[in-house]
């Protein structure tokens, strides 16, 4: 019988990121915040255009959609999407023609949110932009790019939002088993995995790959422990709605790796730090991406670091976590969004 582990190295993939990406220990927060160790997953590292979560996901999507004889890729997202400028990098890579159809989601109309931050980079790696403003905007952008690729002869592969499907998902079991690697050879012994979620296939990626390496034996010396929690911090939509995405991504990608889905107990999704809602920052967020700036000199993002920061922050605190094991925050990029936000750190 075919183990997840084989059936994840026969899935179509292509090379686009640098791993392993490092895993750091943060010393001077944890002089700073006390509590336990926090190891940074420095995701933001992958390499592709300033980096970011979405390159797992990327090269096994593109590796499928090059299977399918794609010469070009249509993906969605809002307007300031990492997973979009992403994309337009792996496109740019591959020689692969990009369009972004960008909902204007957020309530946000400065020269920053328009033209800068992802925006920007989505320019000058070539893609073609298609700015709209809701649901209606997006199919009508959709049809007008397929038709016109059709009447052309082309082949364009769509990829959905955030990238998240069976086969993107794919990408976080294989980065969850590189996590495990790592945690293994430093010996680490985590009691908890912190990592933020819009569309959720981070999130089950990294559970499932979780359960492949548990049963594995753990895939380093010591693994995720037999109590290991992944905190799935939702950004984007409330914990119900996250959660029910979350667990159809868990069972469309075991069902694919044929592999058990975790137990429910291994992973909790919160929405203690949604604020106002997606893109909306809050005064949390702003404190940590201060604090890590200031004690690690790492950048969190307005709008999906800095919240699932805020609630590892929130944990320490109120002292939720044991001083003697450790923690891993996933950190999945985003930094150009600093830029789209500039505004909302203006001081004095
Ligand atoms: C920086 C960053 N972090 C986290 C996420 C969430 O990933 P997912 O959509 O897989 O939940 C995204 C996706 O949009 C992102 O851009």
């Amino acid at each position: 019988m075919n183990s997840p582990r084989s059936m994840l190295a026969a899935a179509p993939r292509v090379a686009l990121g640098h791993w392993p990406t490092p895993l750091t220990r943060c010393d001077r927060l944890r002089e700073a915040v006390g509590g336990p160790t926090v190891w940074l997953k420095r995701d933001d590292c992958s390499g592709l255009a300033l980096g970011g979560n979405k390159t797992r996901k990327l090269e096994y999507l593109l590796g499928a959609a090059l299977a399918d004889g794609a010469d070009g890729i249509i993906t969605f997202g809002a307007l300031q999407s990492n997973h979009a400028r992403q994309t337009a990098a792996a496109c740019a890579r591959l020689g692969l023609t990009c369009d972004l159809i960008l909902v204007r989601a957020v309530d946000r109309h400065d020269v920053h949110y328009v033209g800068s931050g992802n925006v920007l980079v989505d320019r000058l790696l070539g893609a073609t932009l298609h700015v709209v403003d809701d649901g209606d905007g997006v199919l009508d952008a959709l049809v007008a790019i397929t038709s016109r690729a059709e009447a052309a002869g082309r082949t364009l592969v769509t990829v959905g939002p955030g990238g998240s499907d069976a086969t993107g998902t794919l990408g976080y079991v294989d980065g969850a088993l590189e996590l495990w690697t790592q945690a293994g050879e430093a010996e680490l012994d985590v009691a908890r995995v912190v990592v933020a979620a819009s569309t959720a296939g981070t999130a089950a990626g990294l559970a499932l790959g979780s359960e492949v390496a548990r049963g594995m034996g753990g895939a380093g010396p010591l693994g995720p422990a037999s109590d290991t929690r992944l905190d799935v911090v939702c950004v984007y939509e409330p914990a119900a709605t996250t959660a029910a995405t979350f667990e159809s991504l868990l069972d469309e990608t075991a069902a694919r790796l044929g592999c058990e889905v975790p137990h429910p107990s291994r992973a909790s999704v919160t929405d203690d730090q949604l604020g106002d809602g997606y893109g909306v920052p809050t005064a949390a967020a702003q404190h940590a991406i201060d604090l890590l700036a200031r004690t690690e000199g790492v950048l969190l993002d307005p709008v999906y670091t800095a919240k699932a920061f805020a609630h590892l922050l929130a944990c320490i605190e109120h002292g939720e976590l044991a001083d003697d094991r450790e923690v891993v925050f996933v950190h999945t990029g985003g930094a150009p969004g600093l830029f789209a936000y500039a505004p909302a750190f203006e001081v004095g």
